[in-house]
């Protein structure tokens, strides 16, 4: 993982306005946002920039259907994924539309720095086009005939075209990836790449002068800018670009771009290679997640099997879903999607677990701390069942965080809950019903509000309602946002004498 310094800036995808937001796009976002909120925990200082991705024949050509202008259309769709991200509570501190003024004049920028350095030349460039990938491929590429990646139709395409001279790239690329092993992952990933560019880059096409809905290429307004160079420019645009003084420029180079593992190659080779050329630091990191299905198959608007992400919100909250999609599946690897699988995660791990503990904990001290969270009885030894749950709540730090640095999701969830269960474990071990000594029956109580409201912050970046929910039913005044990591996992904060707030369940069983 990259070194962390005083800000870290992390990336999703801008995402195409001519498809509605669906579980994919919600994947990449709540995981960048999960680690968003963990820095800004942490004391980083965050950008993290999502966006809509607007220009290219694909988007032309849906607003046509719909009878709209192009930009008409991508307006009316950037709304939904606005709301999906307020739904999904997502903290973004950034919004970036390629149709955007300040957006234009980035790509235009590097366009010209990049051909001042020798990299850009007219040429003509014919071969095999797929619309909805918006990629050129060659003969020996092509699968029967059609596109290697969406099984479509292609279809021979000839036009007067400017190239990038990607092929000056493969070297200084090669010895890129070598020297700083973490620029892609995961290392699966990378090997890929490395082959690929061992192979031997063709200079790209980089223009088109068959639509004209992008941004002009400089002094030869015929050509519109290919949507991926003008789209993966949307990174540097939110730090300000080319504007040297603008303050976001501390969050350049990006320490990670969080993307799905078919828009690799994009990121990994042809972002680096305009990068150096235009003499740009280069991002630390490109992590490329896997890809879900649903119910076992490839999700497709033709099978209509596309999950839509604000009904499952509807039916199991906003946390449940984030949880889930960060916890069924090691980030890297692809997944399968069940609404089945959804359920079983909630009633198990939510309700059961996380749920039940802190309903529980809550009642109990209502019924034998008159609804006050106790103090600590320091005259007493400590009992081995309490040392126990500290001694686990001490080693979770570094497990957690380890965890989260290598965006190891699932696995910083596991040991919280390994924590969550000794918790319940506690309860019935310590029996607090039977307790008769008040001191014993205190530390219980303590103990249990003590683990909970470091749970909340554990689990304040995957479920950040949940977690608020949990400090406020515990008393708490502050909410989690703006408190340190640091000093919050450290056992003994909560603070004796603070009446508790009885809420409904934190997940109700879901039957
Ligand atoms: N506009 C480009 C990205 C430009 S970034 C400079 C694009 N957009 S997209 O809307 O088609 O896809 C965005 C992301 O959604 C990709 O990272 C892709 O991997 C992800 N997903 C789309 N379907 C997915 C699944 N079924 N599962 C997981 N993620 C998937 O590509």
């Amino acid at each position: 993982m990259p070194q962390e310094t005083g800000s870290f800036y992390i990336t999703t995808p801008i995402y195409y306005v001519n498809d509605v937001p669906h579980i994919g796009h919600s994947y990449t976002t709540v995981a960048a946002d999960c680690v968003a909120r963990f820095k800004r925990l942490k004391g980083l200082k965050v950008l993290f920039l999502t966006g809509t991705d607007e220009h290219g024949q694909k988007v032309e050509l849906s607003a046509s259907e719909a009878k709209k202008g192009p930009l008409e259309f991508a307006d009316a769709v950037v709304g939904r994924f606005r709301d999906l991200w307020g739904l999904l509570d997502i903290s973004n501190d950034d919004f970036i539309r390629t149709t955007e003024q300040r957006h234009k004049k980035a790509a235009t920028h590097l366009w010209d720095k990049v051909r001042a350095n020798g990299d850009i030349y007219l040429g003509e460039y014919e071969d095999w086009y797929c619309t909805p990938c918006e990629t050129f491929f060659t003969e020996k590429q092509l699968k029967d005939g059609r596109c290697p990646d969406c099984g479509r139709t292609v279809e021979r395409l000839k036009e007067p075209s400017y190239f990038f001279r990607l092929s000056r790239y493969a070297g200084p690329l090669l010895r890129h990836i070598e020297a700083n092993p973490d620029f892609i992952m995961p290392e699966g990933k990378r090997n890929e790449i490395v082959s690929f560019v061992k192979e031997g880059l063709r200079d790209l096409s980089v223009s088109r002068t068959t639509f004209s809905w992008g941004i002009p290429v400089p002094d030869d307004p015929g050509h519109v800018m290919y949507v991926w160079f003008d789209a993966l420019t949307n990174y540097l645009t939110a730090t300000g670009y080319p504007d040297e003084n603008d303050e976001k420029g501390v969050f350049w180079p990006a320490d990670m771009h969080l993307i799905g593992k078919d828009i690799l190659r994009f990121h990994a080779v042809y972002w680096p290679a305009f990068l150096l050329s235009a003499g740009m630091v280069l991002p630390k990191a490109i992590f490329a997640h896997g890809w879900w299905t649903v119910d076992g198959a490839k999700m497709s608007k033709s099978k209509g099997n596309v999950v839509d992400p604000v009904q499952v919100i509807k039916a199991y909250g906003k946390d449940a879903f984030r949880y889930f999609l960060l916890r069924e599946v090691p980030f890297g690897l692809d997944g399968d999607f069940s609404l089945s699988a959804l359920k079983g995660r909630f009633n198990s791990d939510l309700a059961n677990d996380l749920g039940n503990l802190l309903s529980r904990s809550l009642s109990m001290i209502e019924k034998y701390a008159d609804g006050v969270i106790p103090g600590v009885a320091a005259s007493r030894d400590r009992d081995a069942l309490e040392l126990k749950i500290k001694s686990i709540f001490a080693l979770l730090p570094k497990d957690y965080e380890t965890a989260m640095d290598g965006l190891r999701f699932s696995d910083a969830l596991n040991s919280l809950w390994t924590a969550v269960r000794e918790l319940n474990g506690y309860v019935e071990r310590s029996a607090p019903w039977k307790e008769k000594d008040r001191d014993v029956l205190s530390n219980i109580l303590y103990t249990l509000a003590e683990g909970l409201r470091i749970i909340g912050v554990y689990i304040y970046p995957f479920m950040p309602e949940s977690a608020d929910k949990i400090w406020s039913s515990l008393g708490m005044e502050r909410g989690i946002s703006g408190a340190s990591f640091d000093e919050e996992v450290k056992w003994g904060g909560i603070r004796a004498g603070k009446g508790i707030r009885k809420t409904g369940p934190l997940f109700p069983r879901i039957l």
